[in-house]
């Protein structure tokens, strides 16, 4: 049986200071809910405070991007390694942001899906649609060609021990959320296209969804039969609002 995830995905905010609030009325606000089931993806320099915070808590932590190479001359870079010396569990892969601001294409992001992989890191592949593409009926064909760069790189299998996020392009920071039953729509397409593959992989995949997730709609998206929890920007910087989606995305 699948299980609910929420991540928070902080992208490029928080500080020292600020981070210590944050987690500790987190921490707080998901006492007694499942471990695991909440997690924070942090900016890469936060790694080990965040870790010291929240080891022996419900809440685990990762980060929201990774080279795909393990180790060299890469100025700049992070290795999945690197990542599991602070006992990140999961890692965010291929988020629109890495691919329209950093140029990230379906095949490189599949080489991070699999560095990730092999340094025991869970990755959180997001795939997803811009407003373009879906009004010109492009948007089975653009996440069937992101899911298909993974799937034809690591196999279908690899998918058992990795968590999709479906992230609209046009609902990403804005405010704009797709209905449960949109939602629901390409999420029950990207379970079926894996099904094609392997039914029981696709059946215990879980499926997150991304995009203006708040307090107040988390728990009717959540509900959806293919919808397993949610991938969070904006609200998981707020502390309250973070818990309440949480407690929403508890089984
Ligand atoms: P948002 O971001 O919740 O602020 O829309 C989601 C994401 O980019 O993962």
């Amino acid at each position: 049986m699948r299980k609910k995830l929420v991540a928070g995905n902080w992208k490029m905010h928080g500080s020292l200071v600020q981070n210590k609030e944050l987690l500790d009325a987190v921490i707080t606000g998901t006492a007694g809910m499942r471990k695991g089931s909440c997690v924070v993806c942090v900016p890469y320099p936060y790694l080990s405070s965040v870790q010291s915070m929240l080891e022996n808590t419900q809440i685990a932590w990762g980060a929201q991007n990774v080279n795909q190479f393990s180790k060299g001359a890469y100025t700049g870079e992070v290795s999945a390694e690197m990542l599991k010396d602070f006992d990140c569990q999961y890692v965010i892969v291929g988020h629109s942001e890495r691919r329209s601001l950093f140029g990230e294409d379906s095949h490189t992001v599949s080489l991070k899906f699999t560095a990730s992989q092999n340094s025991g890191l869970m990755p959180i592949l997001c795939v997803g649609e811009t407003l373009q593409q879906r009004e010109t009926g492009a948007m089975e064909k653009v996440i069937a060609e992101q899911l298909d760069a993974v799937i034809d790189q690591a196999g279908v299998a690899s998918l058992s021990k990795a968590v999709i996020a479906y992230e609209p392009v046009w609902a990403i920071g804005t405010g704009k959320t797709a209905s449960p039953q949109q939602a629901q729509e390409v999420h029950a397409l990207i379970r079926g296209s894996i099904a094609r593959h392997d039914e029981g992989v696709a059946a215990d995949l879980t499926i997150l969804y991304g995009g203006s997730v708040k307090a107040n709609n988390a728990a009717e998206l959540f509900a959806m039969p293919d919808i397993d929890g949610g991938l969070i920007g904006g609200a998981s910087l707020i502390a309250e609002d973070f818990v309440a989606i949480c407690r929403a995305g508890q089984d």
